[in-house]
């Protein structure tokens, strides 16, 4: 298939689970690969992206069995990697790149790190500073410091580093060179990213210390191998969260979701927006919070989303400038010119793609200025190769007037393979749908937010 026609939408009163973390599901593999031992990882996303790390670490000489799509075992190397025979390809992946680059810098050997496209235009740049700093040579081949990448690893010196921008993919790069260095080396953020390698380090009783927007981790340490099992990927929920919160009498839940405080940026945004919110935080024992989600939707009102928040809702700007332009009044987004360098320029994707739909976007350096309210018309969109986008439109195409067309589709294999067999589950008409009505909530105690 490489179009999605997508049409209105009936009411959504249902349940639903996403598949598993695509960011915990890297981590989960390249961290048990340096293990001393055995480690059985569950619920693992076995997208296009997390499968590109596990291929790089079987090259780096991981043993990794796969006896069902989301379970691995991968059979820990005691940190000791071995050169790769070739290069190692990341596909659309940057955080396979950025990960393994740290990685690669701390060890005896040279290797070479190519993309897509797409990833060939991203910046490296943030990553070469401190690795280099830390004694690696990295050359960018591509202009302006871009793809490949050739490392000469050495064995790195710690570091104190002050990161200018905020960004787990560099931060982790850096935690992940400094479990081979010898001594503490500490990374300081401007503002609270993802924290999954952090907790995940500490799982596999690696002992990172956390003071406020640093982390400290001593060098020299090897994880203890342990099973893990991958919570549901709050990125891939956001898409059925915003179906959801835009319509009044809607109500969804979603179960076994990640529930990790730098990732739910969104809920605080759609409960701001008007949205009731139950969040029920069921489990934290494998150092990742999980749990149920449940939404009603509501007619939302335009807000703003700035500054501290936007590193956690980093993957959701695009479903939330839908719910912006399906909500009353103007939502802001700024402070996010990230959002330029990702597997597209997402902000001008966004705008191009609502404007075409019928509604009036600004867009500005690092944001845009949605007026929402106005009915948004079906239209021809492209997915400009990024996989977010695509789903935000279809999701987006449940609410205009016509048909949606989303061309370009193949992209949301890198991180939710089996996304448009749940949107057909939802665009059924109520009467056909297969999953039951939700109509309590689960039992265990938690926290309730309603506005
Ligand atoms: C990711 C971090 C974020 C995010 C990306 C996944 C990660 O990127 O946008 O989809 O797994 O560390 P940055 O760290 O570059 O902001």
């Amino acid at each position: 298939m490489t179009h999605w026609k997508v049409q209105k939408a009936p009411l959504i009163q249902t349940e639903i689970s996403v598949p598993g973390d695509k960011s915990i599901s890297h981590r989960a593999v390249i961290i048990a690969g340096l293990s001393n031992g055995s480690c059985a990882i569950k619920g693992f996303l076995p997208s296009e992206d997390c499968m590109r790390t596990v291929d790089a670490m079987r090259a780096l000489g991981v043993e990794i069995d796969q006896p069902e799509p989301t379970t691995l075992v991968v059979h820990g190397t005691k940190k000791k990697l071995i050169a790769p025979k070739g290069d190692i390809d990341c596909g659309n992946s940057g955080t396979t790149m950025r990960l393994l680059a740290g990685l690669l810098s701390a060890q005896p050997f040279r290797s070479r790190l190519i993309g897509d496209s797409s990833l060939s235009r991203r910046p490296m740049k943030r990553i070469i500073e401190p690795l280099t700093e830390m004694g690696a040579q990295i050359t960018a081949e591509g202009q302006r410091q871009t793809p490949p990448l050739v490392i000469e690893g050495t064995k790195p010196h710690a570091i104190q580093y002050f990161m200018p921008i905020s960004s787990a993919q560099v931060k982790s790069a850096i935690l992940l060179a400094a479990l081979f260095a010898k001594g503490k080396t500490t990374v300081t953020e401007p503002n609270q990213s993802r924290d999954h390698t952090e907790r995940m380090l500490s799982y596999f009783l690696v002992r990172p210390h956390k003071d406020d927007l640093s982390v400290s981790v001593h060098g020299e340490q090897t994880p203890e191998s342990r099973d893990f099992v991958v919570p549901g990927d709050i990125s891939s929920a956001a898409f059925w969260l915003v179906a959801a919160a835009v319509q009044p009498r809607s109500h969804l839940l979603v179960k076994d979701v990640g529930l990790n405080e730098t990732r739910t940026g969104i809920l605080g945004v759609l409960l701001r927006m008007g949205a009731h919110v139950s969040e029920i935080i069921e489990d934290v024992e494998e150092g990742e919070p999980r749990g149920t989600v449940v939404i009603e939707g509501a007619k939302l009102k335009g807000t703003m989303i700035q500054g501290r928040e936007i590193p956690n809702v980093i993957d959701e700007i695009p479903i939330l400038a839908v719910a912006g332009a399906l909500a009353s009044g103007v939502t802001v987004i700024a402070d996010a010119k990230e959002l330029r360098v990702k597997e597209t320029d997402r902000l001008a994707a966004i705008a191009t793609n609502l404007r075409a739909m019928g509604a009036e976007v600004t867009e500005r350096e690092d944001g845009l200025e949605i007026i929402g309210g106005a009915p948004l018309q079906g239209a021809r969109l492209q997915s400009f190769g990024d996989h977010r986008i695509a789903m935000a439109f279809a999701i987006a195409g449940l609410f205009a007037e016509g048909d949606t067309v989303i061309d370009d589709i193949d992209c949301v294999a890198t991180s939710y393979p089996n996304f448009y067999e749940t949107l057909e589950q939802i665009m059924k008409p109520k009467r056909e749908q297969q999953t039951p009505v939700i109509s309590s909530l689960p039992s265990q105690s938690g926290i309730e937010i309603k506005p």
